[in-house]
């Protein structure tokens, strides 16, 4: 019997050890034993370019999935390269002091360091496609980023987060005649949701440990 899953090895060994033995996780239950270290609501590093979601996702209208284009088939949403801004600021804004580190990284390749700000830990995994497939909005993991001009982080992506809509996702997936990056939808009630022919009701996020832990 393997007693220490692989993925216990990247975590601290005397969580490790508790848990992979089932100590104090109660499972299905609504707590853990682990000490929350969720200090990341809020983060908000400055980036090389003062690059608005506010203006270009927001008032301008320019779909999410335009830049973030591994959304909807990978793991990672990625972020865009040079060039998806170059598409519009070799005629826009040609002479924007603000845009020079685009312009530079245009002429000599070198990429723009945009600074991570949403990150769960490598013994954990996610994967942004099964998230879309199953109709579950942008919004609801990372806010009104419509409405930010600089992203910052929303939600805490602990574990006890991901579980609280794994437990209950119904009024978090959207019905089919809604995008996943329309930014004002809101989550409804289970029982509307439960009867609304075009949402999905096969959906089933995994609960044990072996779903997120691989
Ligand atoms: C014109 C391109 C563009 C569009 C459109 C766009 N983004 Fe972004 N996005 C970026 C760039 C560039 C970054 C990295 C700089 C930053 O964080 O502001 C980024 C960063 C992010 C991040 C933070 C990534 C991290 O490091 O954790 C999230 C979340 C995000 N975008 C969500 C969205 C959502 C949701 C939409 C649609 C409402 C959207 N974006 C539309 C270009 C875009
Ligand atoms: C679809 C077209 C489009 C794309 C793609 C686009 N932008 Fe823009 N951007 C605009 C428009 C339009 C403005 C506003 C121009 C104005 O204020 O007159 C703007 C303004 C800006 C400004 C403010 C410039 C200033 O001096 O006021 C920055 C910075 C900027 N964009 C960065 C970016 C970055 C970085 C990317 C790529 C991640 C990007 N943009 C992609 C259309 C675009
Ligand atoms: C179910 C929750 C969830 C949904 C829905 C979701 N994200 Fe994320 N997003 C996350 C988590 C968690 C991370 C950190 C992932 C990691 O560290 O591997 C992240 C990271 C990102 C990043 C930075 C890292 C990367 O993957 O490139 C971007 C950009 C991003 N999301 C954009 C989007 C956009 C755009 C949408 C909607 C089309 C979206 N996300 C939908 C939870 C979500
Ligand atoms: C708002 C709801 C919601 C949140 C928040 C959420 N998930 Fe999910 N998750 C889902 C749904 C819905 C599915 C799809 C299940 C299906 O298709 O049967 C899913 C599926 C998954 C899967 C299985 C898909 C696969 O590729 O194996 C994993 C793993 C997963 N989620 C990890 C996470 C992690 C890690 C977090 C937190 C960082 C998270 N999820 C946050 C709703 C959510
Ligand atoms: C839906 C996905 C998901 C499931 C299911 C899940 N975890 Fe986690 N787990 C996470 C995420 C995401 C983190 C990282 C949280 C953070 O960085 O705050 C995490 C963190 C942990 C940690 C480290 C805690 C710490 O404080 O550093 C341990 C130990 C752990 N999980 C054990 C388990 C055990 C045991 C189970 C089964 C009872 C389980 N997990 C089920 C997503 C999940």
């Amino acid at each position: 019997m393997q007693i220490f899953p692989r993925w216990t090895v990247k975590i601290p060994p005397m969580l490790a050890a508790a848990a992979a033995l089932g100590g104090p996780v109660v499972l299905g239950g609504v707590w853990y034993y682990f000490s929350p270290k969720h200090t990341d609501v809020g983060y908000q590093p400055k980036q090389p370019v003062p690059y608005s979601h506010k203006l270009h996702a927001g008032d301008l209208g320019i779909d999410c999935r335009y830049c973030h284009t591994g959304v909807e088939k990978s793991a990672v949403a990625s972020v865009p390269p040079t060039a998806t801004c170059m598409n519009c600021h070799s005629h826009i804004k040609k002479e924007s002091a603000a845009l020079a580190p685009i312009r530079q990284s245009a002429a000599d390749g070198s990429p723009v360091e945009w600074v991570r700000i949403h990150k769960v830990p490598d013994f954990a995994f996610f994967d942004h496609s099964a998230h879309i497939a199953a109709k579950v909005g942008c919004a609801s993991c990372h806010g009104r980023v419509d409405q930010m001009v600089h992203v910052h982080q929303e939600q805490p992506l602990s574990m006890a987060w991901c579980l609280d809509c794994h437990r209950d996702p119904q009024p978090h997936l959207r019905p089919k005649t809604v995008s996943v990056t329309d930014m004002s939808w809101k989550p409804r009630p289970a029982e509307v949701a439960a009867n609304d022919p075009n949402t999905r009701h096969d959906v089933n996020p995994p609960q044990n440990c072996t779903g997120c832990h691989r």
